[in-house]
């Protein structure tokens, strides 16, 4: 069985301020579609052959809001494995891994971001699926997306020979979010991808490579779990155990790393919500450039995003600016600095 292992344990301060520490991007309805990241993360993968009941796993503050957004999900009965800090995403998904393989010694992880949007989800589908070929033939497996701008806020994959005949090919190496020169280069070679954050692997392999190549994570996470105390759906991670654990990403620890990592292609209108630039990309324009959503009046005014969540907003003459509104906090930033955003949180959370 496939274990979907959704990770949610992100606060999205690149988002503020719609996105708060308390209530983060992920169970938001931040493209305005009617669902939650979150629910639209495992909504799109229905139908997807031979999946097991997912896992989602979060901070321990937002257990409440997970299980009330997946009370109804298509996908079955969630296990919410409950972080009791933020520790990144190699542990994140070591402990899903050793979860799956109490179920399972063959279990096969695929793990998703909840922070995503995929237009074409059919064709996420069937990557899915040529993914999990893959995995089981030993890869450590991520998708490769064509990119379409230079963007700094993805980390790039070069991608190598073809593994055999089908259409996984030897990842060369990873870079992660490189600066704007480099990403241009990147872009105009054609040999370089998007790393989208989606894996697919054995449980196991991931595990092996743990240990192979951050093994203090790996002892950490494997006492966080062993002393772990179930509640319900609930998982909750030993916090002594989990807070010795080192923190890194995935693609620090292991995928740039090891030798196992393979790359699909995957074509599927992907977007990571990181940034309201990339907020601003992923919806549809009016003529003039603008999104406006909510109450929005725009006076001479073009290329800008402008969100109300509770007011009246009005601009006139502004160009190339992200406006968003919310009850206690107005963000009013330049379309190409909003990279930054997170530094205004960083200062909020610093002055207490
Ligand atoms: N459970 C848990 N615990 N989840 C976490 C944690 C954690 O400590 N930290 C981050 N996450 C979740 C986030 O909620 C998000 O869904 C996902 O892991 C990725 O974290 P981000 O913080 O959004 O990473 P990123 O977008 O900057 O970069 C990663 O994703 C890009 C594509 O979306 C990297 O993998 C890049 O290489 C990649 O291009
Ligand atoms: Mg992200």
């Amino acid at each position: 069985p496939v274990h979907p292992v959704i990770l949610s344990g992100g606060i999205g301060s690149r988002l503020w301020p719609l996105s708060r520490e308390s209530y983060p991007k992920q169970f938001l309805d931040v493209a305005a579609g009617g669902r939650t990241l979150v629910q639209q993360t495992l909504e799109r993968l229905e139908g997807t052959p031979d999946l097991a009941s997912p896992m989602v796993i979060c901070n321990q503050s937002h257990r409440f809001l997970v299980a009330e957004q997946l009370r109804d999900n298509p996908l079955g009965r969630a296990q919410i494995l409950l972080e009791p800090m933020g520790r990144n995403t190699a542990p994140a998904v070591a402990v899903a891994a050793l979860q799956a393989l109490r179920a399972s010694s063959d279990a096969v992880l695929a793990v998703f971001p909840a922070d995503h949007l995929v237009g074409e989800p059919a064709h996420l589908r069937a990557a899915v699926i040529e993914a999990i070929e893959a995995a089981r033939e030993g890869g450590l497996v991520t998708f490769g997306v064509v990119p379409t701008r230079p963007e700094t806020g993805y980390g790039y994959i070069e991608a190598g020979e073809p593994v055999n005949a089908g259409p996984a090919r030897v990842v060369r190496r990873f870079v992660e979010k490189p600066d704007a020169e480099t990403a241009q280069a990147y872009l105009e070679s054609g040999r370089f991808y998007w790393n989208s954050g989606m894996f697919v692997m054995r449980a196991s392999r991931y595990l092996d490579a743990l240990k192979r190549h951050a093994p203090a994570i790996l002892e950490a996470c494997e006492a966080a779990v062993e002393a772990a105390e179930q509640d319900m759906d609930f998982v909750r991670l030993d916090e002594a155990a989990f807070e010795r654990c080192p923190a890194d990403s995935i693609d620090y620890a292991v995928m740039e790393q090891t030798d196992a990592a393979v790359t699909l292609p995957l074509d599927a209108d992907w977007n990571d919500l990181g940034s309201w630039a990339t907020l601003m990309d992923a919806a549809e324009r009016d003529s003039v450039g603008n999104v406006l959503l909510g109450d929005v009046m725009a006076e001479d005014s073009r290329n800008n995003y402008v969100r109300a969540e509770s007011r009246l907003v009005a601009t006139v003459g502004l160009e190339d600016h992200v406006v968003v509104e919310t009850a206690d906090s107005v963000l009013v930033a330049s379309r190409d600095q909003v990279q930054s955003v997170k530094r205004i949180v960083q200062r909020l959370q610093d002055d207490g």
